[in-house]
């Protein structure tokens, strides 16, 4: 093992951030010690791989520190610039000659006077992308996942939502109403069945149906044709969060939409720009001018949040020209051939990977605490990757988030993988020293979330 067996509470390898959601007493401020309590038991045994930030950009090697400050160095896989655009010259330069003319603030909502010339050409140049869709910006790609469904949903309506969907979406539509029926991941038959009943008591109101293109835990994607005719069935309005796959997948660059010839079936697309994109900010596409222009006044992150930042706009620009250029399929090739070779050489290793080719390849690890060592191991090793455990995904169901860049080389690759390997095996034998005569707990893994109907 790379460290010498120092025994670690029990405490700092169970239990999960969802223990301290709904703490209980008066205090507000008092109430919320014992997280940090558990947090900071966590830290002390370097399991908390949480809060680090970098210290170079995020390139294929970068620096990094610890959320306690330690230095440390090695093979990044935990950045979701895809197309490795973020240190583009090109997209430098443009953001380097939008604050020469505009500052660096947008200085209002863009309800108000927050657009600047680029937004508006980001605005044209989406919509072409997506087919001649109307265009939303919004300052993060959460605030436009919250928009979507706060925008349109009210509180008699309905939103049918797989169980995975994103935070932004969730909060959304919490926000908007009481009737949210979550289903099974990608469970077409559990939805059907929702929607059967909701249409059978309420013949009058909304009916919200939400997905994702790509799930970013899971890398795993729904068969949207028949979900669009499970709307059109029951009068629902499909929404498509294509966060993760926009820009990254697809010879045209439009993710599931694009190799699903799908494009037309979403009624909602939204969008980041944090991954592919390289900045900040996320969009919502609709059908309709009346659409758009409803959202421009009645989903809150936009009218009541300061426009995307002159920088901002100006670096989505010029990513989303390279996106579709040629340059921009060459990346996408490259990427890909990036994401099949990782794949295969985890599977060489005896490692299992989750999910279906994608920027996001999960690698099963199992037990929370199993995967709290191994995420320690990784980064003393030199490899970076995302730590994911519950609530983010099923007990039991620990996993590294390896997210691949086009600018990875396979010697990147070979090199990560020796030690991912390295670190798993390190990670399983420092578990059980810790739990002997436990009944083979490292591979319990249970195959569906608890919570699921
Ligand atoms: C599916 C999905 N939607 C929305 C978002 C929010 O995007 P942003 O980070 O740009 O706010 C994310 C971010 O990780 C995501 O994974």
């Amino acid at each position: 093992m790379s460290a010498p067996y120092k025994p670690v509470p029990e405490a700092a390898l169970a239990g999960s951030l969802r223990d301290f959601r709904s703490p209980a007493g008066a205090d507000l401020m008092a109430r919320v010690t014992d997280f940090y309590a558990w947090q900071d038991l966590r830290r002390e045994h370097d399991l908390w791989p949480y809060a680090r930030s970098t210290s170079t950009a995020p390139t294929a090697r970068c620096e990094a520190r610890s959320d306690t400050g330690d230095a440390f160095s090695g093979i990044n896989f935990a950045s979701q610039d895809y197309l490795s655009l973020s240190s583009h010259p090109a997209i430098k330069q443009a953001a380097i000659e939008a604050i020469g003319k505009y500052g660096v603030h947008s200085a209002g909502s863009a309800a108000l006077l927050g657009n600047t010339a680029n937004s508006l050409l980001l605005e044209e140049s989406l919509s072409s992308f997506l087919g001649g869709r109307q265009i939303v910006l919004y300052p993060t790609g959460w605030a436009a996942g919250y928009g979507s469904v706060q925008g349109f949903v009210r509180a008699n309506d309905h939103v049918v939502m797989d169980i995975l969907a994103h935070s932004c979406l969730q909060e959304g539509a919490k926000a908007a109403t009481q009737h949210i029926h979550y289903h099974g991941h990608l469970n077409l038959d559990a939805m059907t069945r929702k929607l059967e009943r909701i249409r059978a008591d309420d013949p009058h109101n909304g009916i919200l149906v939400v997905t994702e293109s790509l799930f970013s835990m899971h890398s795993d994607t729904p068969d949207l044709a028949a979900m669009r005719a499970l709307c059109d069935q029951f009068n629902a309005t499909l929404l498509v969060d294509c966060a993760h796959d926009l820009g990254s997948v697809g010879e045209d660059g439009l993710g599931h939409l694009g190799l699903q010839n799908a494009l037309d079936d979403a009624d909602i697309i939204i969008g980041s720009f944090s991954k592919t994109f390289a900045s900040n900010g996320g969009f919502i596409a609709v059908k309709t001018k009346a659409a758009a222009e409803y959202l421009k006044y009645y989903s809150a992150t936009h009218t009541f949040s300061n426009a995307l930042s002159p920088v901002q706009a100006a670096t989505v620009l010029t990513a989303l020209q390279i996106v579709r250029s040629e340059e921009g399929r060459t990346l996408r090739r490259k990427l890909m051939d990036n994401i099949l070779y990782l794949r295969s050489q985890l599977a060489n290793a005896g490692l299992e990977t989750l999910g279906d080719p994608s920027p996001i390849v999960p690698v099963r690890l199992g037990l929370e605490g199993v995967g709290r060592f191994a995420s320690r191991h990784l980064m003393a090793l030199g490899g970076i990757a995302n730590l994911v455990e519950y609530p983010a995904v099923p007990q039991g169901g620990a996993r590294f988030r390896f997210q691949v860049m086009a600018s990875h080389t396979h010697e990147d690759i070979d090199q990560v993988v020796e030690i991912l390997a390295k670190a798993m095996r390190d990670a399983d034998l420092e578990y059980r020293l810790g739990h002997e005569g436990d009944q083979d707990p490292v591979l319990s893994v249970p195959s569906a979330t608890p919570e699921v109907v």
